[in-house]
């Protein structure tokens, strides 16, 4: 490339990262500052944005490794399948987060040892590099310290991650490779390091949604899924939390999908016991959405058609939502055939190396 394709290529993903950003840079400067400088922090936002969408647009892999770990990555990747984590050595990270899924579950709920049943849906933890907080309600604020969890909920792996590295340690094969990776025999905080370290490597953005932004060339989307992200954008209101190169801005918001009754998991309410944070959950990203199906934190949508039909009118599922956000409290009057389009644009949200399935994601069609 030489000086003038990289200025072209910079400006294009400039668009691209302000697309995805502008919307938040708007809502809360509005009113807040002079117009001069509201300018100028556009211009920076646009600036850090694009640095971000350049990082993402280079993806460094993950999941491909065989063979001896040299690297903490590579050590966090054995990890993550090592079913001798949890109490009685039948399940790994890889049984709650299967790879061709995203990284997530395919059941509403996941089972742990001794076939217990855990309480909420397991989210993909793929692309989890940039988020500040973990888990539904967000409770854990780094990878390290969320990798913690899991080895001990009683629902989950149910050990404690002292037994974890106790085992490890008596494990020549694990002795030698944390010798070679970190220089010291296993221990409870280079497990996680390792683990979280390897969860890093897990962006994913070779779709053809980015293709399509990146390189501006419209036959590399099908044109469904370009009148779906259209709308995804304006009349669906998705972005107004579905943002960032990711579509999440990690903020907690409330869908409607909480009444105290039925539906009565109060969410991020339960760590900050704030009324205000009452039936708000973390709002999850949106790449590979098409593979980790069934959706949101209670599994009980099984399908991105299902999902979208509850946006378009949240009353028809659940009549008396407590706390619900004031953007969705209208229906959004979508027709079939835009529904349809948005669930194309998610589609396109799917790396290449997750299998596609829908025939809507295949570029060009429709
Ligand atoms: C028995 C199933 C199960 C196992 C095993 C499991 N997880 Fe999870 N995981 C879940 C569930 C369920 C959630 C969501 C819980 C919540 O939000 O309260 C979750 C959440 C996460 C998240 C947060 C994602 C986000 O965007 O907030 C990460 C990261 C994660 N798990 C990584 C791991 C790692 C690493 C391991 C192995 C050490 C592991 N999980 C083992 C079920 C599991
Ligand atoms: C007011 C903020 C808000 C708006 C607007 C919004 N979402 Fe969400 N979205 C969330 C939150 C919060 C969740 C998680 C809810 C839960 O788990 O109970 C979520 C969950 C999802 C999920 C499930 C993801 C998963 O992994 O389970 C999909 C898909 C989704 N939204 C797509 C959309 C689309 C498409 C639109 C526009 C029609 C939209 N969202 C509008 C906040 C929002």
């Amino acid at each position: 490339m030489d000086i003038q394709q990289v200025a072209v290529k910079l400006l294009q993903i400039s668009f691209y990262g302000w697309e995805l950003w502008g919307n938040f840079a708007l809502r809360n400067l509005e009113g807040m500052i002079q117009k001069k400088s509201r300018v100028v922090i556009a211009i920076f936002a646009v600036g850090v944005t694009s640095l971000m969408s350049f990082l993402k647009s280079e993806p460094t892999g993950g999941y491909s490794f065989k063979g001896s770990p040299t690297t903490k990555e590579q050590l966090g990747e054995v990890l993550f399948f090592e079913k001798a984590l949890s109490l009685d050595s039948s399940i790994s990270c890889a049984s709650c987060h299967i790879p061709e899924h995203g990284f997530a579950d395919t059941a509403a709920f996941s089972h742990g040892v001794g076939g217990k049943l855990g309480k909420r849906n397991a989210p993909s933890c793929a692309n989890v590099t940039d988020r500040p907080y973990l888990f539904y309600d967000g409770r854990a604020a780094s990878l390290e310290a969320q990798a913690q969890g899991p080895i001990e909920d009683k629902n989950e792996m149910a050990n404690t991650i002292g037994e974890a590295a106790r085992r490890l340690n008596n494990d020549a094969q694990y002795v030698a490779w944390f010798q070679k990776v970190f220089q010291s025999a296993p221990t409870p905080e280079l497990i996680k390091t390792a683990i979280a370290s390897f969860e890093r490597t897990l962006e994913t953005s070779k779709t053809p949604f980015d293709r399509y932004m990146v390189n501006e060339d419209s036959t590399l989307l099908s044109i469904s899924a370009q009148r779906g992200r259209e709308l995804f954008f304006n009349k669906a209101k998705c972005i107004e939390c579905h943002f960032s190169p990711d579509f999440t801005g990690d903020e907690f918001r409330n869908v409607g999908l909480f009444d105290g009754k039925k539906y009565n998991d109060s969410g991020r309410y339960n760590i900050t016991k704030d009324p205000k944070d009452m039936g708000k959950f973390k709002v999850p990203g949106l790449r590979n959405v098409a593979v980790t199906g069934p959706y949101m934190h209670n599994g009980m949508f099984k399908t991105l058609k299902e999902v979208i039909e509850y946006y378009n009118e949240p009353a028809k599922v659940v009549k008396h939502p407590i706390n619900m956000d004031t953007t969705l409290q209208k229906p959004l009057h979508l027709s079939k055939q835009e529904m349809v389009d948005i669930e194309a644009f998610l589609v396109s949200l799917t790396d290449d190396r997750f299998h596609y399935k829908s025939q809507l994601s295949a570029p060009g069609k429709k």
